[in-house]
């Protein structure tokens, strides 16, 4: 028996979540349809079935807007393409970068089967995409900071470029509706659990400020590219997400100076991840959890090491 289809989620009048919970899509429609995000390998048959059981022509999806260049957030782009030769991918120009890279097939191929193995043990589809002749991830449209794409309809996103989950990352902001697209910069949210796995990858203080960037704009709404979208109001999930990331952080750093090894945080971090979120496998999140090391003690050495200048100055209580 094959696995049902499962039914897209209207989010707002303008707004419908496609793909998995694990791995959405999201379909912007104005006079125009823009998708917010690349997918998985395993889930693009998926996400043009969804279209056609919204009655929706293929055509009218003029773009998709991806949010960075993950394996689980481009795998879908090849064969999409492939569907609908008329769909222009638009990306940050790091990312634009990184697709372009010769050796981006090279990682991202072991990677989107390691997804879409993960996709047939969940019974989400019922066996591995068959290989493509041609892996075509050439971004047609290089997204700036402050740009707009107008989709008619009063519908209109802005481009928000929010390092530190990946330096390519990009994030999206709609004011018609006030939804804020985040991709992956907030981090790894369990909605029934209420848990936030921070993920600065690339970066904590660019994440810290990314974040922070997001928070002042007027959303309603957050759309997450894990998990679906947050009815609790972008700004306070923000917060929540800021404060996370800052107790994770200072927890890691805390291991780390007591002299426990990072190979065991690595191994009992993946474990406790990989519990709630079985969105990789349990080696690629020990990797992950070493990058969060690797962020957290940067920080601390930038600040060890850097000069001192106000020590040598005669403190308050001495100058009064
Ligand atoms: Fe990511």
């Amino acid at each position: 028996m094959s696995s049902p289809t499962p039914a897209p989620i209207k989010i707002s009048d303008h707004l419908y979540q496609l793909g998995t919970p694990f791995y959405p899509v999201y379909l912007s429609l104005g006079a125009q349809g823009m998708l917010i995000e690349g997918g998985t390998g395993g889930t693009a048959e998926l996400i043009a079935a969804q279209v056609k059981m919204l009655g929706i022509e293929p055509e009218r999806i003029a773009y998709m807007a991806l949010t960075h260049t993950h394996a689980d957030h481009i795998g879908a782009v090849p064969r999409l393409r492939q569907l609908w030769p008329h769909l222009k991918v638009m990306a940050s120009p790091k990312a634009a970068a990184a697709l372009a890279h010769p050796r981006h097939l090279e990682q991202f191929l072991p990677a989107d089967r390691m997804i879409s193995k993960i996709l047939v043990g969940m019974g989400v589809i019922d066996e591995l995409p068959p290989v493509l002749e041609n892996y075509d991830f050439s971004v047609d449209v290089v997204l700036e900071e402050g740009a707009r794409i107008g989709l008619g309809s009063g519908i209109e996103w802005h481009v928000l470029l929010t390092p530190g989950h990946s330096a390519c990352h990009t994030s999206y902001y709609e004011s018609k509706e006030q939804v804020l697209a985040l991709g992956d910069m907030a981090g790894y949210f369990d909605p029934g659990r209420e848990i936030i796995w921070p993920n600065y990858f690339s970066g904590l203080q660019d994440y810290c400020l990314s974040i922070q960037k997001l928070a002042i704009l007027p959303a309603r709404l957050a759309v997450l590219s894990h998990n679906g979208a947050v009815d609790l109001g972008a700004r306070p999930f923000l917060e929540q997400a800021l404060g996370a990331t800052m107790e994770y952080h200072a927890r890691l750093i805390e291991r780390l100076a007591s002299g426990e090894p990072q190979s065991d945080i690595c191994q009992e971090q993946a474990a406790w991840v990989h519990s709630y979120a079985p969105i990789a496998s349990v080696k690629a999140i020990e990797f992950l959890v070493g990058l969060l090391c690797k962020q957290s003690s940067r920080v601390v050495e930038q600040v060890a090491g850097a000069p001192l200048g106000w020590s040598a100055a005669p403190s308050l209580a001495a100058g009064a």
